[in-house]
């Protein structure tokens, strides 16, 4: 097969536009604030899912569910869902039993701007929001794959996914880790929840095993680049462009790949991941572009 196109970044950032306002549609529709008194709590997860954000993982859904033909308003109810599991996981990784931040995407922290009470039950509500909208019938015709989708989604965001990776990273802060431990912190604090969004498209596309293996190959190793250079970000980022507090990895002692192996070394790793997840999509041909531009977007980014 003759070699893929190299990848468009205008290409890429006019589909994440375009991700952006079909899933904040979506998600605007799905929080409607009701006249009644627990009004407060619909508005502060309104607050922490709509305040901006890059989208990738909604982008993720959409982008391999294209690959497969699914009808867009199902893969952006999915990319919804992760939208709103994916906010809930940074409203509570921001409060202050955590990481204790008060700027999330350019502005106040949930908790900030509300108050700890709203900010943790907005999470937990965001979080049971986005399970209720994979079992809903509009999300896909067939029972069986909102059963799937709602088991993965369980699966990379509970005790062996990304809850279990923050009490990881709470645990290991001060001290230092291997590689490999660090390696496996990551891929379950974020590299499963990424891992998901990407299999979520297969998953509403009912993808034959080959496919879903090579989608499933590529969400991995795309999460692992996208959470190492997470901690590149906080040690060189502007930031303003940012949109978070930064050197907090440092300051509060974090076991990243920065801290043991540098930011060149670090960096470089990023990017042969990055690669790496490029490789498993070559079956796709150029039907994969935009999934390839995002693996070199997730490893030059600015925010
Ligand atoms: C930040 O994720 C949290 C991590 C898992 C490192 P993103 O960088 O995708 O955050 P948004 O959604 O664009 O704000
Ligand atoms: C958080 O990792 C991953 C989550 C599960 C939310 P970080 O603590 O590095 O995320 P940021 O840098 O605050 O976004
Ligand atoms: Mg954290
Ligand atoms: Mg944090
Ligand atoms: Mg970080």
């Amino acid at each position: 097969m003759a070699p893929a196109a190299p990848p468009d970044n205008q290409a890429l950032f006019d589909a994440l536009g375009e991700t952006a306002r079909l899933v904040e549609a979506q998600l605007d529709a799905l929080l409607a604030v009701p006249e009644t008194s627990e009004a407060k709590l619909i508005e502060a997860m309104r607050y922490a899912v709509l305040n901006g954000g890059k989208r990738m993982r909604a982008f993720l859904v959409m982008e391999v569910a294209k690959l497969f033909s699914v009808n867009r308003t199902c893969a952006a109810r999915a990319a919804a869902s992760v939208e709103m599991l994916h906010a809930y996981s940074l409203v509570h990784d921001d409060l202050p039993a955590m990481d204790d931040d008060d700027l999330r995407r350019g502005q106040p922290s949930t908790h900030k701007k509300f108050d700890e009470a709203t900010a943790i039950l907005a999470g937990d509500a965001l979080q049971t929001r986005a399970f209720e909208v994979l079992a809903e019938e509009d999300t896909h015709a067939d029972p069986e794959a909102r059963i799937e989708l709602v088991l993965a989604l369980a699966a990379a965001s509970g005790m062996r996914g990304m809850v279990g990776g923050q009490m990881i990273d709470m645990e290991s802060e001060g001290k230092t880790l291997s590689g490999a431990e660090i390696t496996r912190l990551q891929a379950l604090k974020t590299g499963r929840l990424i891992q998901y969004s990407a299999e979520a498209g297969a998953i509403l596309g009912r993808a034959p095993a080959p496919m879903r293996h090579a989608i499933t190959a590529y969400g991995r190793d795309l999460g692992a680049a996208f959470q190492i250079y997470d901690d590149v970000l906080d040690e060189i980022a502007d930031e303003a462009t940012l949109g978070k507090t930064k050197g907090k990895d440092a300051a509060q002692g974090k076991a990243t790949m920065v801290s043991i192996l540098g930011l060149d070394r670090a960096k470089a790793q990023a990017e042969l991941l990055a690669e790496q997840a490029c490789a498993h999509l070559e079956s796709f041909g150029d039907r994969a572009n935009l999934l390839r531009a995002l693996a070199i977007f997730t490893v030059t980014r600015k925010s």
